[in-house]
């Protein structure tokens, strides 16, 4: 696993948007992995800023979203189809027909997990999957416990997750309690991820997802598995990092050696 620390979210966003960015430049019909919530956000301002500055196209790219809750329409301002068309879709030149993010009302949802797997292999996979990763070290919804070889599928969300989640609805009743996600093992198919982590309240699932053992208790840890995988932190995330002074001559040392080869 490579790892990237960065000073701070702004310079972790950035740099996260040059790697994507110079993938959809190599293959212009790229097939991405996309994440919800508060981490990628800034690396999607900084595509939309590329977009709109014709630095980047994205008529060509297929997108997969990693997860959706289940039981919430994608105009319910709190799904994640709203989330993705808020913060990124509406805002690129991208083909709206080959976006694909899971239906938070599927009702044959078995069938439709296996339609969801089945979509992503007819796309021939996933080139570059982007994550960020919970409080307890999970990534999609992959919550603790789930099986790393897990493919899409309804998941029940812990208790923690249902309450965590509770201030962004009007009404408790409304919570989702189940989502339907990308599994492990379909994460793990990817033929490259970028794990993003920021802040303090990381860093104790950020060491256990690159340092500690592959384990479900941490589902991301499972990345460790991976053979292409970039994990980019700020300064905040990184301070629990045993290994972080190697992980930064590392990197130090890769860049000496492009310059000299
Ligand atoms: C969202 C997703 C989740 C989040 C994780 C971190 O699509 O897959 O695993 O990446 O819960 O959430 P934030 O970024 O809000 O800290």
């Amino acid at each position: 696993m490579r790892i990237i620390i960065e000073p701070d979210y702004e310079a972790l966003s950035k740099k996260a948007a040059q790697i994507v960015a110079s993938k959809i430049k190599k293959k212009p019909n790229i097939v991405l992995g996309l994440a919800t919530r508060g981490t990628p956000l800034g690396m999607y301002k900084e595509l939309i800023r590329m977009g709109k500055e014709n630095e980047l196209d994205f008529s060509k790219i297929t997108t997969f979203n990693l997860d959706e809750y289940w039981g919430l329409s994608p105009s319910h301002p709190q799904s994640y189809h709203y989330f993705m068309w808020d913060n990124l879709f509406s805002h690129i030149n991208i083909n709206s027909e080959r976006v694909n993010v899971p239906s938070g009302t599927a009702k044959n949802v078995k069938a439709y997990c296996k339609w969801y797997e089945q979509k992503i292999k007819e796309a021939k996979g996933i080139d570059l999957q982007i994550l960020g990763i919970g409080r307890d070290g999970h990534i999609g919804f992959n919550e603790p416990g789930s099986s790393l070889s897990s493919k899409t599928r309804l998941k029940t969300l812990t208790v923690e997750t249902v309450e965590d989640n509770a201030r962004f609805f009007k009404n408790k009743d409304e919570v989702p309690k189940y989502a339907i996600t990308m599994g492990v093992g379909t994460i793990l198919e990817a033929k490259e991820c970028i794990i993003l982590v920021n802040g303090e309240n990381k860093a104790e699932a950020a060491q256990k997802c690159i340092e500690g053992p592959v384990c479900s208790g941490c589902t991301s840890s499972a990345l460790q598995l991976h053979s292409k995988v970039i994990t980019i932190l700020d300064e905040k995330a990184s301070q629990n990092l045993k290994r972080k002074k190697y992980y930064q001559y590392s990197e130090k040392m890769a860049s000496n050696l492009k310059k000299l080869s």
